[in-house]
């Protein structure tokens, strides 16, 4: 397995481009089952997820191809001739559960693989099957997996989903475009990758409106057709790379940025002490002072503070002038990070989801080991400004996220290279 080897290197400086949404990606992919005609989308990235449900998507008969080096992915469902998602494809990747919702609403029928729990977390579907189940479908529980079906069509119906659950809401959006119709979703996801499947399902011909609120309402169409949609900025890379310069010092600028994506992200950054400001091309980033300032932080649901960012924020407090407390409220088992930062010099307890970090002057490299894609990034932004060298072990996760990531920090002056594995 290839480790990564990152070396404490002082200031960094220069452009990042950021990627088109692993997480927006993944939705997009599987729309391409509610229709008979092409979707194409553009501003790909090139990650070992994509390639996950690109062979899911083939498994049940779509036509696939990866162009121009993996930034374009086009796609047609045209003959679908298997309604099984296995097993052996779910369970390597959560987001394989969103091909249930489009090939229900296709197909009248779907049998999807229950994900099981991750390392971060159990990860129910409850939300995803309440849903689907308001809109009509039958889904039955066999042998872990979901056996669902809607013999006379799905119908529109108003539900409210108990948390603003993303894939839930995912799942329903694209299910409801075909159904018989209207659905009202209240207490929707807001996050900008459901913004962006729903401007990909309207270029397709589906009628949806108040995606980014708490309620959206989707008008059933009899069909939807063909499009070439862009995937939106990466959000998740956009925040990790941001913290690259606040730890290792220097000044970069992260091409593609957009405030709007980042939500409570920005301000604890600026109330942390870091300049963010708009360019023409992107956000340019730099940390204030010598060290930056502790700042509390509770993971909620967007526009609130993203789990997936947790980690790296975490890596940033450990050398905060100050305590800071970082409250975990998505996922019940998401600090794994914490005890690999203790290796490197980090001073944090951890009780339940909450982590404490009382900032040390500095961190020390050491090995450690990536539990999972949003940990493993965080151990090397640590790295980035650690004493020594730090190697991080395991890090077929990050490949799943983060593209090409030791050129995009290597471009801006880290000391980052790949050791590949037996
Ligand atoms: C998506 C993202 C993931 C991110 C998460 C939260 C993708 C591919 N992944 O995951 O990177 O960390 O949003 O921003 O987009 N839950 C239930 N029942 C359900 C569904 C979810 O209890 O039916 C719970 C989950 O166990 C979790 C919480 O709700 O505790 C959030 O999950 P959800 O928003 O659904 O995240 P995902 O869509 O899985």
């Amino acid at each position: 397995m290839d480790s990564i080897i990152v070396k404490g290197n002082g200031p960094l400086k220069g452009q990042i481009p950021i990627a088109g949404a692993k997480n927006a990606c993944l939705t997009l992919m599987p729309a391409t089952l509610l229709s008979e005609e092409p979707l194409t989308l553009t501003n790909a990235p090139r990650l070992s997820d994509i390639k996950t449900m690109t062979e899911l998507l083939q498994s049940l008969g779509a036509e696939v191809s990866s162009l121009q080096d993996g930034k374009v992915i086009a796609m047609s469902s045209h003959n679908l001739d298997n309604h099984i998602a296995d097993y052996d494809i779910v369970r390597k990747m959560r987001a394989s559960n969103l091909v249930l919702g489009p090939m229900l609403a296709r197909l009248g029928h779907a049998v999807v693989s229950l994900p099981g729990g991750c390392a971060i977390g159990a990860r129910p579907m409850d939300l995803h099957i309440y849903g689907l189940e308001k809109l009509g479908a039958q889904i039955e529980l066999k042998d872990g997996y979901l056996h669902a079906k809607a013999p006379g069509g799905l119908k529109g119906a108003e539900m409210e989903l108990g948390f603003a659950s993303v894939g839930a809401t995912e799942n329903i959006l694209m299910a409801s475009t075909l159904a018989k119709g209207t659905t009202v979703i209240k207490n929707a996801a807001r996050e900008p990758e459901i913004v962006d499947l729903a401007n990909c399902l309207r270029a397709m011909g589906a009628q949806i409106e108040g995606d980014g609120t708490p309620t959206i309402v989707v008008q059933g169409v009899d069909r939807l057709g063909s499009a070439t949609h862009p995937v939106v900025t990466d959000r998740i890379e956009l925040g990790t790379y941001m913290l690259a310069p606040v730890i290792a010092g220097g000044e970069v600028e992260l091409l593609g940025g957009k405030i709007d994506l980042l939500g409570a992200f920005c301000e604890k950054l600026d109330a942390a002490d870091v300049s963010i400001s708009e360019t023409d091309k992107g956000l340019l980033v730099s940390r204030r002072g010598d060290r930056v300032k502790a700042v509390d932080v509770v993971t909620e649901p967007f526009p609130g503070f993203p789990t997936d960012l947790q980690a790296q924020m975490m890596a940033l407090m450990c050398t905060a002038e100050g305590t800071s407390v970082l409250e975990e409220k998505i996922f019940e088992n998401r600090f794994m990070h914490a005890p690999e930062l203790g290796r490197m010099g980090a001073n944090i307890e951890v009780s339940g989801g909450t982590a404490t970090v009382h900032g040390v002057e500095r961190l020390k490299g050491a090995p450690v080991m990536a539990t999972d894609l949003r940990a493993s990034v965080s151990l090397i932004l640590a790295g980035l400004a650690a004493e020594g060298e730090t190697v991080v072990n395991r890090v077929y996760h990050l490949d799943r996220g983060y593209e090409r990531l030791e050129d995009k920090l290597g471009g801006v002056g880290a000391l980052i290279e790949r050791v590949q594995g037996v």
